[in-house]
C-alpha cells in the first residue's frame, strides 16, 4: 500500500529517494514522485508507471536539494494518473500519505468552503490543504499536523516539508507502518526499513499519533501530549545485499531459492537436541499457561492464512491440540467465541496487515494471550503482541510470499513440538526424532529446487491454459490454495485450489482437456483416494501434473508428468510441496512475460482494509 521515504542532511537527497523508492516499489507502483526544497524553491517531479519513469524524469532534470520526500502509490482513491501521483502540494507545502482517509469528503467539503481548490482525486490532497489552513492560522508545521492529526479519521503515514521550515522533515502515522533513524550524514523516514539498510542499522519504529521530526543532525518523537518520547531504537540484522536481488533475474526466484537458508535461520538456536524440545524464549507464555490455555486460534490473511491452515492440520495430528483458523477480515466482524486464557495466534510475514492487526487487537481486548509469528522486527503485531516468534526470513521483496510461508511453517512446527514436549503429549525420544526430521529439511528443500529444469519444462507446455485445478488432501489441502494462489497472483492465469475429495462435489464439471490439474500426491495414507480422484479427472481428458515422492512409479504411470520430492513424514510435506509449485508458477509467469515481483493491482503489504 503505497511507500514513503524522506530525506533530511549533508548529501544530494535525489539519488537517496530514488534509490529508498525502489526499494519501497513492492509496496505500490502505479506511479511515483518526489518533492526537493532547495534554495528556498520547491521541485515536485511525479509520473505514472515503474519508477523507472520517474528516474529518468529527475536525471533529465538534474534535480538538487538537501532534504526531500518521496512516494510511490498503489491507487485507492483516484486512478493512476500524474495528477493523483504523490508529493500533492498546497501553497508552500507538500507532503506525502499512505493509506486511507475515511472523512475525506467531509473534509473536502469543508475546505472548499474556505477557498480551497482541488487538483487531483485523492484523499490525500485533504490532508495537504488541512496543513496549509492550519499553517496560515500561524501553526509550525508540527503543530499543523498535529491539528491536522485530531481531524483525520482513517488510517495512515504523512511526511511533510514547507518552504518556510526549510530545516526539518515532520511525519506521523496512524494505522501505516513509519519508521525513522538517522546516521551522523542525515536522517531518514521510510515506510519500512529496507530502504534504511544501506543507511542505518538503529531504527525507531513510531507508534499512532507520534509525530517524528527530523533535522539533518537528529531525530526526535513528540508523543500526542505534545511532550519528546522515548521510542527505543531497535537494531535490524537483517543483511543490506539481502534486498538485492544478488544475480538472480528477479526477487521471487531469489527468494524461492533461499528457503533452504530460511529454515536454518528460523531453527537456529531454537531446540535442544538433548532434551527434544523447542526452546522459543521470545514465546514470553510458561509452560504452565500453555497447558492451560483452553483453545488455539491462529488468524491471518493470504499466503499467511494457508500456513494457519498447515499449523491446524499439524498441530490436531502431531500433538491432538484443537485449532480454529480464520481469515483475519472475516475474524474481526463476526462475534468469535475467543475466551480469557485462549492462545490467539497471528501470523503475518509484515506485521502490518490491518485486518490481522485489527483480529489481533479484538482478541486481546476479549482476554486471550497473543502471539505472533512475524518477518518484520519491530512491526506492529509484533510489539503488540505478547509473545513473538521472528521467522528470520530477511526482507520478502517480491510481492508474491514465498520465504515468508516457509519460515512460518518452520516456526509453526517448532511451537507444535514446543507445546507438545510441555503437555508431554511427545517424549524426548520423540522430540529429537521431529528435530531430526526438521534439521534435514533444508537438504530435502535443495533437494526439490533441483527439479527447476524439469519445472521449467512443465511451464512451457502448458503456460498458455487459462484455468488450472490443485488438488491436495490433509495437511497438502492448504498447499493446493497456496499454489493456486500463487499462480493466480504472478500469471493471472485462473486457478483454483480444492480439497481433492471435495472436487466431485461441484468442480470437476469445469475439468476437460484444457484444464491442467495439479495434484499433490504423498504416500501418506490417503494416497489411494488421492489417486482415486486423480484417476476421475483423467477420466475426463484432463492433463496431470502430479507432485510425489521420488520413486513412485504407480503415480507415474497415471499421471502426464510426476515431478519427485524426496519422502518425509507427511507432516512434513507441505514445505516441499509449496516450493516446487512456486517454481511453477513462477516459471509458467516469465513464459507469458510478466513482471514476477509486481504484479498488476497487488501491493506487497495491505495496510488498509
Ligand atoms: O504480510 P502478511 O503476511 O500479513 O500478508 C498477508 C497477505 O497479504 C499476503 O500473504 C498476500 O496474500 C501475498 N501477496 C501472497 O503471495
Amino acid at each position: 500500500m503505497c511507500g514513503i521515504i524522506g530525506y533530511i542532511g549533508k548529501e544530494n537527497a535525489t539519488p537517496i529517494l530514488i534509490d529508498g523508492l525502489k526499494r519501497l516499489e513492492y509496496r505500490g507502483y502505479d506511479s511515483a514522485g518526489i518533492a526537493l526544497l532547495h534554495g528556498g524553491e520547491l521541485a515536485v517531479k511525479r509520473s505514472v508507471g515503474k519508477l523507472i519513469n520517474l528516474e529518468q524524469l529527475v536525471e533529465r532534470e538534474h534535480l538538487d536539494g538537501s532534504l526531500g520526500i518521496g512516494h510511490t502509490r498503489w491507487a485507492t482513491h483516484g486512478k493512476p494518473s500524474e495528477q493523483n501521483a504523490h508529493p500533492h502540494r498546497s501553497g508552500n507545502l507538500v507532503l506525502v500519505h499512505n493509506g486511507i482517509i475515511e472523512n475525506f469528503l467531509s473534509l473536502k467539503h469543508r475546505l472548499e468552503t474556505e477557498g480551497y481548490r482541488f487538483s487531483s482525486e485523492t484523499d490525500t490532497e485533504v490532508i495537504a490543504h488541512l496543513l496549509e489552513s492550519y499553517m496560515k492560522k500561524g501553526l509550525s508545521l508540527r503543530e499543523a499536523l498535529r491539528a491536522a492529526d485530531s481531524d483525520l479519521r482513517g488510517s495512515y503515514a504523512v511526511a511533510a516539508i514547507c518552504v518556510s521550515e526549510p530545516d526539518v522533515i515532520v511525519t506521523t502515522r496512524s494505522g501505516c507502518p513509519l519508521v525513522i533513524g538517522k546516521n551522523g550524514k542525515g536522517s531518514f523516514l521510510a515506510s519500512d526499513v529496507t530502504p534504511l539498510l544501506a543507511h542505518t542499522r538503529n531504527v525507531v519504529f513510531l507508534e499512532d499519533g507520534d509525530i517524528g521530526i527530523l533535522t539533518s543532525s537528529d531525530i526526535s518523537v513528540i508523543g500526542s501530549d505534545a511532550q519528546i518520547v522515548n521510542r527505543a531504537s531497535v537494531t535490524i540484522d537483517w543483511d543490506a545485499d539481502a534486498a538485492e536481488k544478488g544475480g538472480y533475474p528477479d526477487f521471487m526466484l531469489k527468494e524461492i531459492h533461499e528457503q533452504p537458508q530460511v529454515i536454518m535461520d528460523t531453527l537456529r538456536g531454537r531446540f535442544n537436541y538433548e532434551t527434544g524440545e523447542a526452546d522459543l524464549p521470545d514465546l514470553s507464555m510458561t509452560a504452565q499457561e500453555l497447558i492451560e490455555a483452553r483453545r488455539i486460534w491462529i488468524v491471518a490473511c493470504g499466503t499467511s492464512w494457508h500456513s494457519g491452515l498447515v499449523g491446524k492440520y499439524l498441530f490436531e495430528e502431531m500433538i491432538r491440540k484443537p485449532v480454529q483458523v480464520d481469515i483475519g477480515s472475516e475474524f474481526r466482524y463476526r462475534e468469535p467465541m475467543i475466551q480469557k486464557d485462549d492462545l490467539f495466534i497471528a501470523i503475518s510475514q509484515s506485521g502490518e496487515t490491518a485486518d490481522t492487526l485489527a483480529a489481533a487487537r479484538e482478541a486481546k481486548k476479549r482476554g486471550a494471550r497473543v502471539l505472533s509469528i512475524v518477518n518484520v522486527v519491530g512491526s506492529t503485531l509484533a510489539r503488540e503482541s505478547d509473545g513473538v516468534i521472528y521467522t528470520r526470513c530477511g526482507p520478502e521483496i517480491s510481492v508474491a510470499s514465498t520465504k515468508a510461508f516457509t519460515g512460518q511453517v518452520m516456526a509453526l512446527y517448532l511451537l507444535a513440538l514446543h507445546v507438545g514436549r510441555v503437555r508431554e503429549v511427545l517424549s524426548a525420544e520423540e522430540g529429537r526424532w521431529w528435530l531430526d526430521q526438521y534439521t534435514a529439511l533444508p537438504g530435502r528443500v535443495e533437494a526439490v529446487l533441483k527439479q527447476e529444469a524439469d519445472i521449467v519444462r512443465i511451464a512451457e507446455q502448458y503456460y498458455s491454459k487459462n484455468n488450472f485445478l490443485y488438488l491436495g488432501r490433509g495437511i497438502n489441502y492448504p498447499i493446493a490454495l497456496e499454489g493456486a494462489l500463487k499462480l493466480k497472483e504472478i500469471s493471472y492465469i485462473h486457478a483454483e485450489g480444492y480439497a481433492a475429495g471435495e472436487m466431485k462435489h461441484g468442480p470437476i464439471a469445469l475439468v476437460d482437456e484444457d484444464m491442467p490439474v495439479v495434484v499433490l500426491a504423498p504416500r501418506d495414507r490417503l494416497y489411494e483416494k488421492t489417486v482415486n480422484n486423480l484417476m476421475e479427472v483423467r477420466a475426463r481428458s484432463a492433463p496431470v501434473i502430479a507432485f510425489g515422492f521420488e520413486g513412485d512409479q504407480e503415480l507415474s504411470r497415471v499421471s502426464e508428468v510426476v515431478v519427485p520430492i524426496p519422502e518425509v513424514h507427511p507432516l512434513l510435506t507441505p514445505i516441499l510441496f509449496a516450493v516446487g509449485l512456486q517454481l511453477l508458477a513462477y516459471h509458467i509467469a516469465v513464459f507469458r512475460g510478466l513482471d514476477v515481483d509486481r504484479p498488476r493491482n497487488l501491493a506487497k503489504s495491505v495496510t488498509v482494509e
